[in-house]
């Protein structure tokens, strides 16, 4: 997938995507706890962490991209992704999340093409994205279908008793790309 397509998608929402500047480390933290899947000290830790790398050059720009919302130009949602340091050509998409006012607009799927454009351009083979089985994440679960990810496997108990870890991947380069 080239990033053109990403481009597409972005004249189709009406959205854009930009770097994450140094000024919004509030409002992306805000953006996460927003989606009901971090408590905020949760968010600070995990994602916090990440954009002080990103601000700090520790991180490479290219790993994190905004999404703005059509009408205001706000950050309406991010990803944060890198190469997976175990295996070649392999990324991860770290973190996804769009704010619940923009839900179902596309954005989420403008985000997630970017990112797939990013590694295939980094000759980059695999997309893979963990989550988890808990109902709270079936709308995500349901949008990586949606996206042509395939459910790879589960592993049982993995964030707590009773709560799965499900592992997705798909092609994003290759021979096989077009077939997910
Ligand atoms: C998952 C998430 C990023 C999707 O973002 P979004 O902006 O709502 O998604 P989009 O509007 O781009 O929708 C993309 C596709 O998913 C589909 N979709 C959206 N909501 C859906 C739902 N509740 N059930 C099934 N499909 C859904 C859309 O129909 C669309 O498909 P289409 O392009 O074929 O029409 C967003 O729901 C989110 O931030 N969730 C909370 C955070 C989260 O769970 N992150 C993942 C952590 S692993």
């Amino acid at each position: 997938m080239e990033i053109m397509d990403g481009m597409t998608a972005q004249a189709r929402v009406g959205g854009g995507l930009r770097p994450v500047r140094g000024d919004e480390r509030a409002r992306l933290l805000d953006v996460a706890v927003s989606t009901g899947l971090f408590q905020p000290e949760d968010a600070e830790g995990l994602l916090g962490t990440v954009l002080d790398e990103l601000a700090g050059g520790k991180l490479p720009e290219g790993h994190a991209v905004v999404v703005v919302d059509g009408a205001g130009g706000h950050a309406a949602g991010w990803a944060y992704y890198a190469p997976d340091p175990y295996a070649a050509n392999v990324w991860n998409l770290w973190w996804i999340g769009v704010h619940p006012a923009a839900h179902g607009t596309g954005l989420g799927r403008l985000l997630l093409e970017h990112v797939e454009g990013v590694v295939a351009a980094s000759q980059g083979r695999i997309l893979v994205i963990e989550t988890s089985d808990h109902p709270p994440m079936a709308r995500a679960r349901a949008f990586y279908a949606g996206a042509g990810y395939g459910e790879r496997g589960r592993i049982p108990d993995f964030y707590a008793d009773g709560e799965s870890k499900v592992i997705f991947s798909r092609r994003v380069s290759g021979a096989a790309a077009l077939a997910g």
